[in-house]
C-alpha cells in the first residue's frame, strides 16, 4: 500500500539522510548516484525542477542500483506518474493539496507529502499517511516545532527538510518523531559543476556518520509501533 512507509524504513536505519539533488546535466547523474551511494546513502531524491530530472532518475537507478531513487517536487497527480514512469520507488512532495493526498494514496510507490503545520499533518494523516516532510524545516519552526508535534500526532513520522544543515542535523535527529532529514548541503552546485564528485563523496561521508550516530528514532518509532 502506497502509504506505508515501513518498506523503506530499513533504508532510513541505514542512512537516515536523504539528499535532495537537483541535476542540471544527465551527464552528472551517474557520477552523482555512485558518490553518494559509495557514502552509504541509500535514498536519493531527485527534484523535479529540471527538464532532465526523469532521465536523471532513470539514469541513476541503472547507475546506483543499491540505493532507492525517488521523485520530489512533486506538485501535481501527473508529476506523481511521471516520476514512477520514469522507475522513481518513492516520492516527495513539498505540500499536501487534496488531489495530491489523493493520487499518492493510490500510487504504487511511496508519496511523502510535504507539511508545515498540525492541521496540514491532520489532513495528510487522515489521508492514511503516516510519514511526512516537515518543510521547510528552519522557517516552520525548526526542531521545537516538531517535538510540540510528537504528543498530538504521536503516530507520525517526519523527514524535516529546508534549512537543516549539519549544524542542526543532531538536534532534529535526536527527536523520536524524526526518521530521517534532507537536505542538499552535501551536493552544492559548484562542486557538481566541476564534476568534482570526489569531493561529493567525503561531505556525504561525513553526513552519513554524523546521522546515523544520532539514529535512534527508527528504532523509537518502531517500539512505539507507529505504522
Ligand atoms: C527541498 O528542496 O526539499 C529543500 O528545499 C532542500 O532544502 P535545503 O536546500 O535547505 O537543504
Amino acid at each position: 500500500m502506497s502509504t506505508d512507509w515501513k518498506s523503506l524504513a530499513p533504508a532510513l536505519e541505514r542512512c537516515p539522510v536523504i539528499p535532495v539533488l537537483t541535476v542540471r546535466d544527465p551527464a552528472h547523474a551517474a557520477p552523482l548516484a555512485q558518490a553518494l551511494a559509495s557514502a552509504g546513502m541509500t535514498l536519493l531524491e531527485v527534484t523535479l525542477r529540471t527538464d532532465c530530472a526523469l532521465e536523471v532518475i532513470r539514469i541513476m537507478t541503472e547507475a546506483a542500483p543499491d540505493t532507492c531513487v525517488g521523485g520530489g517536487t512533486a506538485l501535481t497527480p501527473a508529476d506523481i506518474d511521471a516520476i514512477i514512469d520514469a522507475g522513481g520507488r518513492f516520492i516527495v512532495s513539498p505540500g499536501a493539496p487534496s488531489e495530491l493526498l489523493a493520487a499518492g494514496a493510490s500510487a504504487k510507490v511511496l508519496l511523502i507529502p510535504g507539511v508545515a503545520t498540525v492541521t496540514e499533518a491532520m489532513a495528510a494523516r487522515n489521508a492514511g499517511f503516516r510519514f511526512l516532510k516537515f518543510f521547510p524545516a528552519g522557517t516552520s519552526g525548526g526542531a521545537a516545532a516538531l517535538k510540540a508535534f510528537a504528543a498530538p500526532l504521536a503516530d507520525l513520522v517526519f523527514c524535516p527538510t529546508g534549512g537543516v544543515n549539519p549544524e542542526n542535523l543532531a538536534e532534529y535527529l535526536a527527536l523520536p518523531n524524526v526518521v530521517a532529514v534532507g537536505g542538499s548541503w552535501m551536493v552544492p552546485d559548484k562542486l557538481i559543476k566541476a564534476g568534482r564528485f570526489d569531493d561529493v563523496r567525503d561531505i556525504a561521508t561525513r553526513a552519513v556518520e554524523q546521522a546515523r550516530s544520532y539514529n535512534s528514532a527508527i528504532r523509537s518509532s518502531t517500539r512505539a509501533n507507529r505504522s
